[in-house]
């Protein structure tokens, strides 16, 4: 079977870097809060060229509590897009927030910045847009909104690490980026992990004061906090994986051009959009589209591959999300694009020849209709 992921194949080619890792934090006796997040946030910062980095428990603590830095209260309307992962609204309704759904865009499948001035509206406070599948959303243009309308960004950026708009990282536009470390993202701890990246030190400041308990200093907490703090087993050996980031991003980008060559000819799928001059994709997921979905879905996993949807339906028709007022005649790209994604397998311990047959099976499938 081709696994979508396959982390025990990851543990067993560096097993020797992981358990490297891990050892030297066990052997350190210092497991919350010490030398290696300190080293993987000052990392992380020089990767991305920013000034902060503040590690958190997770993707989705990141924007919570980048949110509750930037001051988002109960009530106040966040515009950000529908077919993004759970966690993306879940972290906007932690924070009090509120979500209002703009439509994407059918080719690059984030945010639609055209649409972004007629969703804005008193009780708006921040502008989400999501870096989704590993491709730049159009952030020069959502940059300039915002700042017509003195709204605050904050750019979900949980897929897109190494990702650039115009030669500089996705994530470090906006007033804040947030970044998950969830196994299976491009850099995947081996457990949750997340992070805020800002250039305000006063936002810093303030993230790190929330994620550990509200304390300015020990024992001394002025504001309420939580509990979201990046741990030393994840954070060390995330500090060895950001060194083979670049070199990951670059396998996933061959196994990509290997997948469009085999299939730019079959006119039933689409292929997602490669990079361009100004935006550089990061390839988090490779999402084709098909009318076809859930017969080719079936049909590759009866020949043993395994592929996955990303995502199922759009937030607003989850049951819990119910409430927002959205509907499909609001957001008619998401919903058409969404019932036509599907995603390939795609990371760097693929094999070429794994992609091969991968590509052979969808092309059977089409010549044999
Ligand atoms: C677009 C997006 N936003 C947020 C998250 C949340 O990250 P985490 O799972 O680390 O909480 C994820 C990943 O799960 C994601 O894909």
């Amino acid at each position: 079977m081709i696994l979508f992921n396959d982390f025990k194949k990851k543990y067993k080619i560096y097993k020797k870097e992981i358990d490297g890792a891990i050892n030297r934090v066990l052997k350190s006796g210092w497991f919350v809060l010490g030398n290696e997040l300190r080293s993987f946030e000052e990392n992380f910062s020089k990767y991305l060229g920013i000034k902060y980095v503040v590690g958190v428990n997770s993707g989705t603590d990141a924007i919570f509590l980048g949110l509750k830095a930037l001051g988002v209260k109960d009530g106040d309307e966040v515009i950000t897009v529908a077919n993004t992962a759970v966690p993306t609204v879940a972290a906007i309704r932690m924070a009090g927030g509120v979500p209002v759904f703009v439509d994407i865009d059918e080719d690059t499948m984030n945010i639609d910045p055209g649409l972004i001035k007629k969703a804005i509206t008193k009780k708006t406070k921040a502008i989400l847009p999501v870096h989704l599948f590993g491709y730049p959303a159009e952030i020069n243009k959502i940059l300039k909104i915002a700042r017509k309308y003195k709204l605050k960004i904050i750019e979900d950026a949980a897929q897109a690490v190494g990702a650039q708009f115009k030669n500089r990282m996705a994530g470090t536009f906006g007033d804040i980026g947030c970044f998950s470390f969830y196994p299976t993202k491009n850099l995947g701890a081996f457990g949750d992990a997340g992070a805020i990246v800002t250039n305000n030190k006063k936002i810093a400041d303030r993230v790190r004061q929330l994620r550990n308990y509200g304390e300015v200093s020990k024992y001394n907490n002025t504001i309420e906090g939580v509990n979201s703090r990046l741990d030393e087993i994840q954070a060390g050996i995330l500090n060895w994986e950001l060194q083979e980031l670049n070199q990951w991003n670059k396998k996933r980008e061959k196994l990509v051009k290997l997948y469009i060559n085999n299939l730019q000819n079959v006119s039933e799928i689409k292929l997602p959009i490669d990079s361009d001059k100004f935006h550089k994709n990061v390839w988090h997921l490779f999402v084709v589209r098909t009318k076809q979905r859930k017969r080719l879905q079936d049909f590759l996993l009866k020949n043993g591959v395994q592929t996955a949807i990303h995502y199922p339906m759009p937030i607003y028709k989850q049951p819990v999300y119910r409430n927002f007022g959205f509907s499909d005649k609001d957001l008619p790209k998401t919903k058409k694009v969404m019932s036509e994604i599907l995603s390939l397998p795609l990371n760097p311990e693929l094999e070429e020849k794994q992609v091969n047959y991968i590509c052979d099976k969808i092309k059977f499938f089409y010549a044999s209709k």
